[in-house]
């Protein structure tokens, strides 16, 4: 591990719940509920490693189209997780931080939230940002709305114009993607913010997910060599 050169930004698609469950002849929300071990680890070793940003796909836009009962079920549990985990938060230093469209929340589960980053908002170790109600599609029909309200001229669009508009817009684009579970897919998560991100996929399911296999990804990544579209030898 070259602790000089650590990424800033992770991202992480937290997938392979439901089949963990099922692995065990379980319903798939007993997945959901032990998928907090793999965060808290995430968590920790991101800190440990001095990464300053962390954003987990905690539930998609899509998600909403899975079965009530599952629905229900993350809500109640993002609303426990959060209660017990806010302590640990802020002891640690973490500030906890949403994006995604909080309106369609359970009021219970945007209260807790809300509190929650409040409570964490003076920390700066880390900042851990949860995607709920996210999906990149949401965002860009958002931030193309938003700008259309404040009166944006087409001569004035281009990559930095549109940045302020994204619900992104406080954290640097990701270095590092994490997808657990086996799948090579984006799911509409951060398509505009992951144009140079690089991917590193992993079949184990996350709730088996831990600290070694956080620091096995950040390992991959330091072999990666970026180039932004120039060649190898250009700085
Ligand atoms: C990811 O695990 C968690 C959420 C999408 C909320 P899944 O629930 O998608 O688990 P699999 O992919 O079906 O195994
Ligand atoms: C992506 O996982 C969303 C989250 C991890 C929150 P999904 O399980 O919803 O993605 P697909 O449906 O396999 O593409
Ligand atoms: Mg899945």
């Amino acid at each position: 591990m070259d602790e000089k050169h650590i990424p800033r930004h992770v991202a992480v698609v937290m997938d392979g719940n439901g089949r963990w469950a099922q692995k065990q002849k379980q319903k798939r929300i007993f997945g959901h509920q032990h998928a907090m071990t793999a965060v808290r680890e995430t968590v920790e070793a991101g800190t440990e490693l001095g990464v300053k940003y962390i954003t987990l796909y905690t539930f998609s836009t899509e998600n909403w189209n899975r079965p009530k009962e599952e629905v229900d079920g993350i809500m109640e549990l993002l609303v426990r997780t959060i209660q017990s985990e806010t302590p640990q938060l802020k002891k640690n230093g973490v500030r906890l931080e949403v994006i995604g469209d909080m309106g369609r929340l359970p009021e219970l589960s945007r209260e807790k939230l809300q509190g929650c980053m409040a409570e964490t908002s003076g920390n700066d170790r880390l900042v851990l940002v949860l995607a709920l109600s996210y999906s990149s599609r949401w965002e860009i029909g958002e931030a193309i709305r938003k700008m259309i309200a404040a009166g944006v001229k087409p001569e004035e669009i281009d990559e930095e114009s549109i940045r302020p508009y994204l619900t992104t817009k406080d954290y640097p684009d990701p270095d590092l993607l994490i997808r657990t579970g086996g799948e090579l897919r984006l799911s509409n998560f951060l398509l505009w913010q992951m144009a140079y991100t690089e991917f590193y996929f992993t079949e184990k399911l996350w709730p088996d997910f831990r600290k070694e296999d956080f620091r096995a990804a950040v390992e991959a990544f330091q072999g990666r060599q970026r180039r932004f579209g120039k060649t190898g030898e250009q700085k």
